[in-house]
């Protein structure tokens, strides 16, 4: 691989991914894309070749695939029309001639029974790259451990956890090791039409959650696992909008039905590492 272009490179998983590259690859051979001018200007004081644009403007693609071998699209958020955001990315690509594409997409057990419909999404893109005729590497990643915070909520250690869950487990990974196990395979897999499952090393359910937090806090913390519509009334008095209440619980009936709790080795084989394991990402995300 001689130019990368990497999307989504401010943005979190990007900037781990930016960050291992940089320790192999010259500054000059990985291009970004960003709708930001302020951060367009930082990424080109460390030498990238940064490209104002977006999924959505195919001009602007077509700046940033100039002269590319390989484009990493990291999946657009669930606001606008992400598969068409998607498309335009893989079609762009294949104009310009770029040979090869990695893709962001998530490592759940069954597309065909899955209740958050906005999963859907990813399995849609894959086909749509195998359609393309570009040579891939999908990564299925599991669901971001970093995402617990948000989901237990800021009172988990005075209210305890509350999901519509039972007894379902996530193989969850943390941000950062995602990133980097997906920098590694990059720069020395050679897109040949692989799909890697990026999973923990072990899956947990909320009952785990609860009880690690409880030995890292010394506080009582109980998981609760109510039925869907006692659920939906609490998070609606609680003041959480419609949309919303229907994607946590799609989540959540996900988890239920097993679809996040698929272990491999894959991870770790390109991390060159054990991940952090539930006690130790909990740990570090809430600070304790
Ligand atoms: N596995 C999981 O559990 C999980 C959880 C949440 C999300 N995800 C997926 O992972 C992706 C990356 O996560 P993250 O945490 O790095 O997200 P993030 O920090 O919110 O960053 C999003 C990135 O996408 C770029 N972007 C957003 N909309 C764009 C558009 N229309 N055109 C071009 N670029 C656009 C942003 O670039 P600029 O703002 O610089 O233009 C930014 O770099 C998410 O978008 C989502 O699809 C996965």
């Amino acid at each position: 691989m001689k130019q990368i272009l990497v999307t989504g490179a401010t943005g979190e998983l990007g900037t781990t991914v930016i960050e291992t590259l940089l320790k192999t690859m010259r500054a000059e051979n990985i291009s970004v894309l960003t709708r930001k001018e302020e951060r367009k200007t930082e990424f080109e004081q460390k030498g990238l070749n940064a490209f104002i644009g977006q999924y959505s403007d195919i001009e602007t693609l077509e700046k940033a695939m100039e002269n590319v071998d390989a484009v990493l699209l990291i999946s657009s958020g669930d606001q606008g029309d992400r598969m068409q955001e998607h498309k335009n990315v893989i079609n762009t690509a294949k104009k310009k001639g770029v040979k090869n594409i990695a893709y962001t997409s998530r490592s759940l057990k069954d597309k065909n029974t899955l209740v958050n419909k906005l999963m859907t999404e990813h399995f849609l893109t894959e086909d749509y790259i195998k359609k393309s005729g570009l040579n891939y590497i999908i990564f299925r990643n599991a669901l971001y451990m970093d995402v617990l915070p948000l989901f237990v909520g800021k009172q988990v250690f005075e209210k305890g956890i509350i999901q519509p869950a039972g007894n379902g487990k996530v193989a969850y990974v943390l941000k950062g090791e995602q990133a980097e196990a997906m920098a590694n395979a990059l720069m020395t897999e050679k897109f040949e039409n692989q799909t890697f499952n990026f999973t923990g090393d072990d899956a947990y359910s909320f009952y785990d959650v609860a009880t690690a937090l409880t030995e890292l806090s010394g506080k009582q913390v109980i998981y609760k696992s109510v039925e869907v519509e006692p659920f939906k009334k609490i998070m609606l008095d609680n003041g959480v909008p419609k949309p919303m209440v229907k994607k946590i619980v799609g989540f959540n009936l996900d988890i239920k039905n097993g679809q996040e709790a698929t272990v491999t080795n894959e991870l770790q084989h390109y991390l060159g590492r054990k991940p952090t394991n539930l006690k130790e990402g909990l740990k570090l995300l809430f600070n304790l």
